[in-house]
């Protein structure tokens, strides 16, 4: 019991002493369908490595609804901006988009996940 108290007032501390700026939880439900690696492995979405910056549709081994392929040949490139367009309102931006994720209203929410996938 009193191990638990000592135990949970470490992680406390060691957590508001962390100089990690990102809140890392935000990105918890994307994982169900989302690595921050190169390789996917067996998830239903593509991997998300370094994606602010790439092509919209990029990740080579993933098939993409026809929507975001569309958007790769028009030129879309995931800026910061985009990004938080299409996590606020997926299909409103690329309608038939295939990401089964409800539209994200928080501001905040959605800065915490940029600030994951920017890998800062
Ligand atoms: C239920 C599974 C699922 C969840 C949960 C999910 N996604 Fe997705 N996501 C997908 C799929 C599938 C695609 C590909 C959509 C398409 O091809 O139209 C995608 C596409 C994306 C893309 C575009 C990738 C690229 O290469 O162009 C981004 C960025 C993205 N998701 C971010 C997120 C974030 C951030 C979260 C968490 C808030 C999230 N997703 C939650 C399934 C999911």
């Amino acid at each position: 019991m009193r191990l638990g108290i000592v135990v949970a007032a470490l992680l406390a501390a060691s957590g508001a002493a962390r100089a990690q700026p990102c809140d890392r939880q935000a990105f918890e439900p994307c994982q169900a369908c989302h690595a921050l690696t190169r390789d996917a492995g067996q998830k239903p979405g593509p991997q998300l490595a370094g994606v602010i910056g790439r092509p919209v549709a990029g990740d080579p081994a993933f098939d993409y609804s026809p929507a975001l392929q569309a958007a790769r040949d028009n030129g879309d490139v995931w800026t910061a901006e985009r990004l938080d367009i299409f996590l606020a309102d997926a299909e409103a931006m690329y309608p038939g988009q295939w990401m089964g994720s409800p539209p994200i209203r928080s501001a905040k929410l959605r800065a915490d996940l940029l600030c994951v996938l920017g890998g800062r």
